[in-house]
């Protein structure tokens, strides 16, 4: 599968701005959902395409649309749900379905609180979104609900995040090897907490409190 670090200007502007521990709640979300928003360019970027024939004004002509997997994206909460609006934007039809995650302090492990899809989700090609991959715990184990409890292919999932570390990338890797993962920027490594350094701190408490 694919590993893509979504490269371009008006992101590592905005990724500095989330980063910065002086940036306010309401510019961190607005933040985090622009730079979602331009992520969404590039994780479409393989959607395939089917002729049409449509008429102009003036004449008859075959041009391009969209076929292929209807779209989910899949918050992974809490701060999932940051991304979920900038990602819309692009492909507004897209269905929406919640995962409630939170990670143990002590145990790194990510524990299950909600769950929740479209009844059609195995069939959708997913976005599985989060600011954060750290140690990748709560990756594998959203990616484990929806293959092992909702029959979904990990073929057809990508997996999204802003900042990530690559102890979580390699754990994502080695447990999902079929799940292209696209970040905005691939930091330099976990603390002895599991945050990601440099990072943007605690990504759900900073959007939400
Ligand atoms: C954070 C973050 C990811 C996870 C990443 O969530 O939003 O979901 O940790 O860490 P991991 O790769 O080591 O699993 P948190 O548990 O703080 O929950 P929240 O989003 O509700 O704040």
């Amino acid at each position: 599968a694919k590993f893509t670090v979504v490269e371009h200007p008006l992101i590592k502007h905005k990724l500095t701005i989330i980063r910065d521990k002086n940036t306010s709640t309401k510019d961190f979300r607005e933040v985090t959902n622009e730079i979602a928003m331009l992520m969404a360019y590039e994780i479409t970027r393989d959607l395939p395409l089917e002729d049409v024939e449509i008429e102009t004004p003036l004449t008859k002509t075959t041009q391009k649309q969209l076929t292929g997997k209807k779209l989910a994206i899949v918050p992974i909460l809490r701060a999932g749900l940051g991304m979920v609006d900038g990602i819309l934007n692009l492909v507004p039809s897209a269905r929406v379905g919640h995962i409630g995650l939170y990670r143990d302090h002590d145990t790194l492990e990510a524990v299950e609180y909600f769950a929740k899809f479209p009844t059609d989700i195995h069939e959708r090609k997913l976005f599985v979104v989060d600011p954060m991959l750290a140690t990748g715990s709560s990756a594998n184990a959203a990616l484990d609900i929806l293959t092992n409890k909702y029959n979904c292919k990990p073929e057809n999932i990508l997996f999204v995040s802003l900042v990530a570390a690559p102890e979580g990338v390699q754990a994502v890797q080695a447990r999902y090897p079929e799940v292209d993962i696209f970040t905005a920027a691939l930091d330099e490594r976990l603390d002895e907490n599991g945050y990601i350094l440099p990072g943007l701190g605690d990504a759900g408490d900073r959007i939400f409190g």
